[in-house]
């Protein structure tokens, strides 16, 4: 007779994302990947989603200041010291149980804010008579586009790994709000 396995229980289910972050996170996702792969013609819904992207990150900045603990900058900043510390765990093995953002997915989230600012300025930037058919600044836009779908790829992929390897599901936390741990 095959032997059942005993399914695995949660230790502990902690909340962390609020529904604001989590609105805003696949928010975010729907209107960069629609933008990057249905709708790059650069015509009014192209804009207005790279706009709704742009709004979001700022109302996500703002609420890195007055929001719940684990939305908080401070709570997970990536300063040199936590990521030094941070390396030296990973470096050695250890897998720790990080509440929020662990300092290099920190790091990865104020790059992916940062492209899709660039990529709202220079969107706006080509809408200007000042610059219209300026090829440098087309050619800006579509690299930052390239670059933030590279960015979101590896960071996806280190969200599925980085879960494994600290024993919680990430992904499904981003949609449920809470870690668990086991
Ligand atoms: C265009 C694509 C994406 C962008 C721009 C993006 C951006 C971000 C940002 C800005 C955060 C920080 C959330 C916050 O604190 O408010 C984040 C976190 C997160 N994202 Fe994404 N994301 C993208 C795609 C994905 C995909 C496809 C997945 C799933 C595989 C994913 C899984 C996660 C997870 C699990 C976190 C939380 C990480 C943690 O626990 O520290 N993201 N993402
Ligand atoms: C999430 C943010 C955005 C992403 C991922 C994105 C991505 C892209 C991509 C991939 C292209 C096609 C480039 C090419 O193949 O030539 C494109 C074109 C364009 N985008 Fe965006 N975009 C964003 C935001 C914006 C915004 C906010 C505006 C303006 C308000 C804008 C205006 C344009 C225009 C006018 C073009 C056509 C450029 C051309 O003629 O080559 N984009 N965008």
């Amino acid at each position: 007779m095959a032997a059942t396995r005993a399914r695995p229980v949660p230790t502990a289910s902690v909340p962390v994302w609020d529904l604001f972050v989590r609105l805003f996170h696949w928010g975010l996702v729907g209107c960069v990947l629609t933008n990057y792969f249905w709708l790059d013609d650069g015509e009014d819904l192209h804009q207005w989603l790279g706009y709704a992207a742009s709004a979001l990150v700022v109302a996500r900045t703002v609420w890195g200041f007055v929001g719940t603990r684990h939305a908080r900058f401070s709570q997970f900043f990536p300063t040199p010291s936590r990521l030094r510390r941070h390396v030296a765990a990973l470096l050695a093995g250890r897998h720790e149980f990080h509440e929020g953002h662990n300092p290099l997915g920190a790091l990865m989230m104020l790059a992916l804010m940062a492209t899709v600012l660039a990529l709202g300025l220079t969107g706006w930037m080509q809408t200007l008579d000042a610059f219209f058919g300026d090829a440098w600044l087309q050619d800006a836009h579509e690299w930052l586009g390239s670059a933030l779908i590279a960015l979101a790829f590896v960071h996806a992929l280190a969200a599925i790994a980085m879960g494994r390897w600290e024993r919680t599901y990430l992904v499904r936390a981003m949609v449920t709000g809470r870690k668990e741990r086991w």
